[in-house]
Formats: structure tokens, sequence, C-alpha cells
């Protein structure tokens, strides 16, 4: 076997951890896996536990019953650990960004994986991982705290970047900017003026300021609010499955990735 694609690094990881990031999966792609023949959904980097695997692939069953999912892991002893709890749809194998499944996944999970590579290899890996998907097929790049109350996630097909979604818990922050520290590697050095993440963090800032009057109805209200005022003035999703009051009251927001891309 030729030697996997990147290299080892720390494996943080948790219980629950990507909770949000599967929740906006099972939304958002979950008719996707269910109008597939043998959806096949990778877990690239699951860590030093197989936990946040098992948890993606008990969600994902639920939208969609025939999914198969393989956890992907470059570091060996970690692909060892995880093998005793392997099931029927459920498995873990050694490998980096190749990709070594029997066919094209449908989709891709990478969760603080990329952030720890440089940001030339972030967009270059991005590529290979785009190259590998099955011609409808997605990727869910992104980086979340350490027990994922905030979370930063790009959605991309076969062609590039679609969009950039924003998950927080309404208590893990007090401006919604606070959410810049889990930028993906391809947006954190561009959070600088000038940038069009940069811009967009500030109007949503501006947003959530002059909703502060529905905090009296809870966060929740004026992160609705906020979402609405912000939906008038950028390319915000404004109906399911990406968005709409649905989403927005989970504390999600998602956007055009065009609208925020670096310049
Ligand atoms: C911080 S952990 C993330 C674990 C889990 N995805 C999460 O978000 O909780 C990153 C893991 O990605 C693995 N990794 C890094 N580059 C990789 C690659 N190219 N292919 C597979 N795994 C990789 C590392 O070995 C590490 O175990």
């Amino acid at each position: 076997m030729a030697k996997p694609i990147g290299e080892i690094t720390r494996g943080t990881t948790g219980h629950n951890r990507l909770r949000r990031a599967d929740r906006w999966v099972a939304a958002a792609h979950g008719r996707l896996l269910r109008g597939a023949d043998r959806p096949l959904v990778v877990d690239l980097g699951y860590g030093a536990s197989h936990v946040t695997t098992l948890e993606m692939f008990l969600r994902l069953r639920r939208v969609c019953p025939s999914v198969e999912v393989v956890g992907i892991e470059i570091d060996p002893a970690r692909v060892a650990a995880a093998g005793p709890h392997a099931c029927p749809g459920l498995s873990f194998a050694l490998g980096g960004f190749e990709l070594p499944v029997d066919r094209p996944p449908l989709l891709v999970r990478a969760f603080n994986v990329l952030r720890q590579y440089d940001e030339a290899r972030a967009w270059e890996y991005w590529e290979m991982l785009r190259r590998r998907l099955a011609p409808d097929g997605v990727i869910v790049e992104g980086t979340c705290s350490e027990v994922g109350h905030r979370a930063v996630w790009v959605g991309l097909d076969r062609a590039g970047p679609r969009t950039l979604t924003f998950s927080a818990r309404f208590d893990a922050f007090e401006r919604p900017s606070d959410l810049a520290d889990r930028l993906p590697k391809t947006l954190i050095h561009r959070n600088v003026p000038g940038e069009p993440v940069h811009a967009f963090l500030r109007d949503f800032d501006r947003a959530w300021a002059v909703s502060a009057p529905f905090a009296a109805y809870g966060s929740r209200r004026r992160w609705i609010a906020a979402a609405e005022t912000l939906a008038a003035t950028w390319p915000v999703a404004v109906r399911p499955p990406l968005g709409g009051r649905s989403r927005w009251r989970l504390g999600e927001i998602t956007v055009s990735w065009a609208a925020v891309a670096p310049l």
C-alpha cells in the first residue's frame, strides 16, 4: 500500500463534539444519501477515538438506513484502536487524503483536520478530495471548539466550495464574530479589513447589536432577527434545507461561499 497522503496530527476529539455538523449534514444531505444506491460516507481524520464516527453513523442511519460510513485515519494506532468498534455499515481504515475506499464517496466529512495544515495545503487538499467524490458528492470541511459549541464549516461539491455555515450554542459567544476563531484554514487568515469574510462578520455583529431588543424573548429569537437583518444585504440561505427559521433557531446561519471567498 502506498504511503497515505497527509500527516499524523493531534487526535483531540470527544463525545458529541460534531453534533451540530451532523445535524446539518442530515438536514442538508439526507435526501442526497437516500437517493443513492449504496451511499458511502467517509469521516476523514476521526482522531484518537472512534466516537464521532460512530455518532455520525448512528445519526445518518436515522435519515438513510442504507448508509455506509468508513472512518479513515492516518495514524495506524488510532485505526487499530477503532477496529473493534466496527459493525455492519461502519468500518475503519488506514489512509489519508487519497481516500482508500472501494467506490467514490457521496459525502466526506473532515473536521478539525485541515486546520493543522498550512493554507496553501488546505486549498490543495480540498481539490484532491473533490476529485475523489461521486459525481453529485459533497464535502463538509470544518473546525469547531473543543466541545463543539462553536463551529464553522464549508460545504463543497465537485465544482468547488458552495456554502459557509456558522453554528453556535447561544451561551457560547457574546457576538457572532467570536466564531471567527473557528473559521476553516482557507479563511482564518482572511479575517482582516478589506476581505469579504471580515465584512460579513462585521455586518453580522451589527445585525446582532440592532436585534438586541429581541433578547427579551431569548437569544434564539435574537439570532433569528439578526439572520433576517443580515439576509437583506448578504446571500444568506433563507429557505430549508439550508436556511430559514427552522435552521436559524438552532443557532445556525449559512451564506453563499462566493460572497465570503478570499479576494
Ligand atoms: C484533531 S483530530 C479531529 C478528530 C475529529 N474529526 C474531531 O473533529 O473531533 C485530527 C485527526 O486527523 C488526523 N489526520 C490528519 N491528517 C489526516 C489525513 N490526511 N488523513 C487522515 N487523517 C488525518 C490526525 O491524525 C488526527 O487524528
